[in-house]
This record gives C-alpha cells, structure tokens and sequence, in this order.
C-alpha cells in the first residue's frame, strides 16, 4: 500500500526584510521580519508525500530531477516532524500507522515550483513550508500553524512565513532553543484585498550568492547590520503593523521601499560587498520614485530580495494596471535590457 497527500504552499514576500541569524542550525533571526503571502494560485509550490512499507529509504524530487536529503535542513524538518507524528488510519484501504511505526516507515516527496528556484523569488520559503505542511498533514500531527511555522523555519528562515495567508510577521524569539520563534498571522488575506503585487523578473537566472551565505557573511562584518537589527527593525516593525492594520498605503511604501533599501545597503557595506540588484533593478527603483513624488501619494512600493527581480505592490488594481503600462513601455520583456518577464496575476507576459 501507498498513502499520500499533497499541499499547496504560496510563496511571501517580506516587506521588513529577516536578513541575519544569530544560530546557524536553529535558524533564528537578529531581527523580526513581517511579510505578505503571495495568491496561490501565482507563485506557489506543490508538495506530495507519500509513505509506504515498500519504500527503502527517505527521497525527494525537486522539479522531477531527485535532490539529497542528507543535508541537515531537510534532515531537521523531518526528525521534527516524525516525533510529533501520530496513528494514522484509511479505513477504505485497511491501513493502520501506529505513532511507533514512522520511526521506521519511509517517505518519497516529490515538490514542483511553478517559478523559478533560486532566482530570488524565495523559492525556498514556499518550499519548506509546503514539505512540513503536507508531512503534518500525512502524519496527522495536530500542532497548529505557528507550531508548525517553527519547524518550517528549520527548513529555511523565510518559509516560517508561508504557512499563514494574508500578512505575517516571523517574532525572532529569546529562547536558545528556538521554541518562541516562529510566524504569527498579523491580518488574514481579505484585509487588504485591493493591493495589487507585480513582479518584473529581470533576471531568472539562479543568484550568486545565496541568502544563507550572504547573510552569514553580512552578521560576520556588516557594522550597518547590528545597527540595522538592533535600532531600525524594532522601531519599523511597529510603524509597519500600524500601517497594515489601517491600510495606510502611503505609511506602508515608505517602511517597504526603506526596509528593501537598507537590506540592500547592509549587502554594500558586507565585505566583500554582495550586489543583488543590478542596472535594470535601480532603473525601476527611480522610475517608481519618480512616478509616486509625481502623483503626490505614492502609488506603488517596490521590494528587492537576494536577486534583481522587483516586488511592485500598487495601492490598487488601477494603479497596477498603470504600473504595468509604464514598464511595459520602458522596459519591454525580452528586449535588450536584460529584463526577463513580468508575473501578474496568474499571466506572465
Ligand atoms: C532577502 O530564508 O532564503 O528573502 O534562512 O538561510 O534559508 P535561510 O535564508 P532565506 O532568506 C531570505 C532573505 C530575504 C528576506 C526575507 O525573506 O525576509
């Protein structure tokens, strides 16, 4: 016999941005983080997991080509989750797991993303997430979300944030352990449901440096980053749960594209300096800039992750179609500017 399930996890985006780790295998952060989680019909990632008494060994599937488990991310999301595990029964099939019986049973999981990995489109958030989420599922293990989030969060720091809709915010914690850090649900999806995200892929080719060296290298020498971690973040991460709480567009754009400008200035003042965004990335940035000084108000946030793809939250559907309009015509997909596509919606262009 086979018993199998299968999750869907979307993708988020942090708008007060998690960039260092104080414990490098627990995976806790120097700062707070807060994020929005992506529709998941758009940027997700789609994880089954399947058990069975014929299966010889524990193996995965990234995208169809099979990946190692050896490393010890996947390795602590699995312990994590097989201990919480618990009897599982398929009356129909004449199935019975007993809680002792996962110690010894195997699993194959097969995960797919609909985006590309390692681009800097957080890749690893939705993955994570969806792998805990669809064992806790199969397991039958009753932890609720935020208990889950801090098994995720073992997998990949951003993923803690993708077991929730709508915004998130991922509380560093005290604890050594770990137990009081993980992702709590700040506003559900209907909340803000006007904000419209764009993303202008301006390169899908994998980054060069991934986040968890980059980030282990800014903790190493970044001056900016204690300042950042121990004097901004506490102050933003406030004004930002106000923002979201009242829908303040304007407050919000302001906290985002500062947050994304001083992750990006703490990758600068890294030694070596890491560089994520390139050419095409700063020309958006002063486009956007441009355009919300002359509007008044501001229109649309961007945010940039560890690559040059830009993040565009509109304040709404008519600023989004607005929005595209002007990319399209100053930076049209697959021309010579290096900018790859654009993802709306469920479209990409
Ligand atoms: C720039 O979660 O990918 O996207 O914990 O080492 O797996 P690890 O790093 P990861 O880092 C994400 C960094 C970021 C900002 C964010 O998502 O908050």
């Amino acid at each position: 016999w086979v018993l199998m399930k299968t999750a869907q996890t979307p993708t988020n985006i942090a708008v007060i941005k998690y960039w260092g780790k104080r414990d490098e295998t627990l995976i806790l952060p120097v700062n707070d983080s807060i994020s929005v989680t992506l529709d998941p019909a758009h940027l997700c990632t789609t994880t089954t997991v399947a058990v069975s008494p014929a299966f010889q060994q524990d193996r995965m599937w990234l995208n169809g080509k099979e990946i190692s488990l050896s490393g010890g991310r996947y390795q602590n999301c699995l312990r994590e989750i097989r201990k919480r595990a618990r009897e599982v029964e398929d009356k129909e099939k004449g199935i019975k797991i007993e809680k002792k019986d996962w110690e010894k049973l195997h699993l194959h999981i097969a995960s797919y993303n609909n985006f590309p990995t390692a681009a800097g489109l957080a890749s690893s958030a939705a993955g994570f997430a969806c792998l805990v989420f669809a064992l806790a599922k199969l397991m039958n293990v009753e932890e609720d979300e935020s208990q889950l989030s801090a098994i995720a969060r073992q997998g990949s720091g951003s993923a803690c944030r993708s077991l929730f809709g709508g915004f998130v915010k991922w509380i560093m914690g005290k604890e050594e352990d770990g137990s009081d850090s993980l992702a709590v649900q700040l506003v559900d999806e209907k909340h803000w449901d006007d904000l419209f995200i764009v993303i202008a892929v301006v390169s899908s080719r994998q980054k060069e440096t991934s986040s968890t060296s980059g980030m282990r290298e800014s903790v190493e020498t970044s001056l900016l980053l204690q300042h950042r971690a121990k004097e901004v973040v506490p102050k933003r991460t406030i004004q930002m749960e106000e923002a979201i709480k009242s829908r303040d567009f304007a407050s919000f754009a302001k906290l985002t594209c500062a947050d994304s400008n001083q992750f990006h200035a703490v990758c600068l003042d890294t030694s070596p300096p890491i560089f994520y965004m390139n050419d095409t990335s700063h020309r958006i940035i002063s486009h956007v800039e441009k355009w919300n000084r002359s509007e008044g108000s501001p229109q649309v946030a961007y945010t940039f992750d560890a690559g040059p793809n830009a993040v565009l939250i509109a304040r709404n559907r008519k600023a989004a179609a607005q929005l595209l309009q002007r990319l399209l015509f100053s930076f049209p997909p697959k021309s010579d500017t290096d900018l790859d596509s654009y993802i709306i919606g469920d479209k990409t262009i």
